[in-house]
């Protein structure tokens, strides 16, 4: 697929990325996340995010959206502002057809219009195609932390990724 339209994500987005979220939620390898999320508490997320915490969509160039893609920052300490970690969800029938790539280079464009200079993800060593994503875009594998969270009562190791962007000071 060539050219993947990505935009802002708005307020009627809020129920498909829920949906394509709850697709991650069910793999048990994409996220930490647990339970039902009503519709309410969607758009109370999409809305409730601070500048620094931008929410795109790729689309298939009309209404239907075919993944989302998120910036957050890292932490709330002042000396790791210029660190985002980034969340990239595709549509479980959309995938592996570069989709995902765009979005997470798209990211990596924008990034530093929010004054970030490097990118960490946060990937279960289980999910092989978010470790490609990161990989087929620059990401190192920093380490695993290991049982550092639980899915469904099993503790779970998650490994870290990281990438310095063009701008970076380091
Ligand atoms: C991870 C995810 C975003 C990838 O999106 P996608 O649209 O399927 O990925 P793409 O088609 O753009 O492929 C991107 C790269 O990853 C590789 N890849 C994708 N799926 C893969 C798989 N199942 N096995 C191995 N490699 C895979 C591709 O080969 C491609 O690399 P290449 O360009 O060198 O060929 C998608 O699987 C997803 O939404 N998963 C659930 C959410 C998640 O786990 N997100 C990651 C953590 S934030």
């Amino acid at each position: 697929m060539s050219e993947i339209p990505i935009r802002l994500a708005e307020p009627r987005d809020a129920a498909t990325i829920g949906r394509i979220y709850d697709e991650g939620i069910d793999s048990r390898i994409a996220t930490f996340a647990a339970g039902d999320h009503p519709a309410d508490e969607r758009r109370r997320w999409l809305a409730g995010r601070p500048e620094s915490a931008p929410v795109y969509c790729a689309t298939d160039g009309g209404d239907d959206v075919l993944g989302w893609s998120a910036l957050a920052p890292f932490s709330h300490r002042e000396w790791y502002a210029g660190v985002a970690e980034y969340t990239v969800y595709v549509s479980a029938g959309q995938q592996g057809r570069g989709v995902g790539s765009a979005l997470l280079s798209h990211l990596i464009g924008v990034a530093p219009e929010f004054g970030y200079w490097k990118l960490v993800g946060m990937i279960l060593p289980e999910n092989g195609p978010g470790l490609a994503l990161a990989r087929r875009h620059g990401f190192r594998v920093v380490g695993t932390h290991m049982g550092h969270g639980r899915i469904a009562h099993q503790w779970r190791d998650v490994t870290l990724v990281e990438r310095h962007l063009e701008v970076s000071p380091w």
